[in-house]
């Protein structure tokens, strides 16, 4: 949540500075700002609310800010609300220091007393602010170098952060810090980036450092430094990213997301092609080899929002194929739940971002327990990526798009393939078996492509929805999982109120919010549960709801229930989710687009949730 990013350099910071926050849009659209140096002169901060395009106006895209070496943020307020105020960067009253800041300061309050008592006032109701105040006290109180002060301050703070500093009395310079929030340095030809995620800065290196938690770095032009808690230089390994700059481009598409969308096939075959050669999964490069695979017993899968989604279709596919014990907990809930972990199990935590606050302590709170942990993790580098025992990396590119869709669709055939080869590791399938599902795995890039070719039917049908108020998804099994994540793709981008049941659940309640005109979107593609689902289906209707109904080619009896019907290419059971889910991404994208939101950046939401 919230963008940083910082340059310094030789050249004007400002459009720099502009152009990597336009890259980080989606992890915070409240407010803007940036502070810019001309030499030791005074710097200039800008800021402004709403989103960056505003303040880009009133820089006249930065061209109206001189100096080479600037910070600047997006904001996804936290404590305060959005406004120019509370916008970042923030300064210390004499402008000693300026800052800004991704995460959240849980002790403000406290701090903030300590430092009214010392004669500090302040103007606005950012925890920021306060963090920028500490700083200034401790600098003057010790004299010391600017690492010296962070370093005072830094053990003062609880919480999370990644934060960008410069100080008066350093032109030229800019310090950051980290704790449980992303941040990475990029530095090339004379020139140094900072900034919270890769898109920011690819356009101009991959060469980057990640600093670690609760280290420090000092950027100057083309150099950076870095430091232990104690003051002390530490060294780092420079590494290179391998995300294409057009990756991070919409190319033509209107949105992120539909270009997303349309990216499935591709990536899927990547993530796939990753650890499946000829007829054999290795998960060699992971560190999981067979005999890990034959000892564990238990599974948890530990995510939050798609990610979980993606962890309840997981549950199924293992179960099904395996004799593991698999639970699959909200990442929020398990940190804080007194769960006894079973001995020789494995916690799998799924992540797109690799720095969801919840998911991250959950890996954390396994790992302290004893128990192995697995990251299935998009972003190289990111803090569960380091932390986890073993990383299973999910090869989707940057996603822009705040609402996912390709990462997600990775994390699905990571699952699978995780499934497959512990089956087989604990000889629990038969070679026939495996075989089979190794080639129907490789059909969905294929299947997909098909199902976006007909993306025509689904805009229509968006545009007969686009006004509805509620709706409602049920499936059973697989299908539900797939409902789950259908509904949350809806509400997230949409704003209509939506909810997911597991079909047999709706005669327990749900159903007396069924009325004339209700829209009930159904799933059914698993064959053994298809009659029950679709029994479901007409207790809704004969309660007067309106069926869309998404089933597999064949099920044509489908269109006797429904009044609009999808179909998708048939593909075993199992693999159902990779494909159904396709259309309910679009049907989400285009009502959205039907009622003239911002697709990519929905409202309240950012991309990365590093707080909790
Ligand atoms: C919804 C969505 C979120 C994320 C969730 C976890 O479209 O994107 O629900 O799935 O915030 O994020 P990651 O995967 O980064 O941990």
């Amino acid at each position: 949540m919230c963008g940083i990013v910082g340059f310094t350099g030789n050249n004007e910071a400002a459009p720099i500075l502009l152009d990597g926050l336009s890259k980080l849009e989606y992890r915070g659209y409240d407010s803007a700002g940036i502070a810019v140096r001309n030499g030791d002169a005074e710097p200039e901060i800008v800021k402004a609310k709403g989103k960056l395009k505003v303040l880009k106006e009133m820089t006249n895209d930065g061209k109206a800010v001189k100096g080479a070496c600037g910070i600047g943020h997006t904001r996804w307020a936290t404590h305060g609300e959005p406004s120019t105020v509370n916008a970042h960067p923030h300064c210390s009253d004499d402008e000693n220091v300026i800052a800004v800041h991704n995460g959240i300061i849980e002790n403000y309050q406290e701090l903030r007393e300590k430092l009214i008592k010392k004669g500090y006032t302040f103007k606005s109701e950012t925890d920021t602010e306060v963090a920028v105040k500490l700083i200034d006290y401790y600098y003057k109180k010790y004299l010391g170098t600017p690492v010296d002060a962070l370093n005072h301050a830094l053990v003062r703070i609880r919480g999370s952060y990644a934060l960008a500093v410069m100080f008066k009395d350093y032109p030229g310079e800019i310090y950051a810090a980290r704790k449980d929030s992303p941040m990475i340095i990029g530095v090339t030809g004379g020139e140094s980036y900072l900034a919270s995620d890769v898109p920011a800065i690819l356009k101009y290196t991959r060469n980057v450092y990640y600093i670690g938690n609760m280290e420090l770095a000092k950027l100057t032009k083309g150099a950076v430094a870095f430091y232990n808690l104690d003051g002390e230089e530490i060294q780092k390994e420079m590494k290179t990213i391998e995300w294409d700059a057009e990756a991070a481009e919409k190319s033509g598409y209107e949105h992120f997301m539909l270009k997303e969308i349309h990216e499935q096939p591709k990536v899927i075959k990547d993530t796939i092609n990753s650890v499946l050669t000829d007829e054999n999964i290795s998960f060699e490069s992971v560190g999981l080899s067979d005999e890990d695979m034959k000892n564990i017993q238990q599974v948890y899968i530990v995510a939050c929002g798609s990610a979980y989604h993606v962890g309840m279709v997981a549950q199924y596919v293992i179960e099904e194929l395996t004799s593991l014990s698999v639970r699959v907990e909200l990442a929020s809930e398990f940190r804080y739940r007194q769960m006894k972990l079973a001995k020789n199990s494995l916690a799998i935590i799924i992540s797109q971002s690799g720095e969801t606050a919840d998911s991250l302590a959950a890996l954390r709170l396994c790992k302290d327990k004893g128990v192995r942990t697995l990251g299935i993790v998009n972003v190289v580098g990111s803090s569960i990526a380091r932390e986890a025992d073993n990383v299973f990396y999910t090869l989707a590119g940057p996603e822009i798009s705040v609402a996912t869709t390709k990462a997600y669709s990775c994390q699905l055939v990571a699952a699978y393939l995780l499934a497959m080869q512990f089956a087989k590791a604990r000889g629990e399938i038969s070679d026939e078996r495996f075989a089979q599902l190794v080639e129907e795995i490789n059909t969905i890039p294929e299947k997909i492509e098909k199902i976006l070719e007909d993306k025509e039917r689904l805009q229509w049908f968006a545009s007969k929805v686009v006004n509805i108020k509620d709706a409602f998804f049920i499936g059973r099994g697989i299908d539900y999982a797939v409902g789950m994540e259908g509904s949350l793709k809806l509400k997230e981008i949409s704003y209509i109120h939506s909810e997911a049941y597991a079909a047999g659940e709706l005669k327990h309640g749900p159903i007396s919010l069924i009325e004339d005109g209700t829209v009930v979107f159904s799933v059914v593609t698993q064959s053994a549960l298809y009659e029950k689902t679709i029994s479901n289906m007409v207790e809704v209707k004969s309660r007067g709801a309106k069926l869309f109904g998404l089933t597999t080619y064949g099920n044509y009896a489908m269109e006797d229930v429904a009044d609009f019907t999808v179909y998708t290419p048939r593909i075993d059971n199992l693999f159902a989710a990779s494909l159904s889910v396709v259309p309910l991404q679009l049907l989400s994208y285009y009502v959205s687009v039907g009622k003239g939101y911002d697709v990519d950046k929905p409202r309240n939401l950012a991309k990365s949730v590093t707080v909790e």
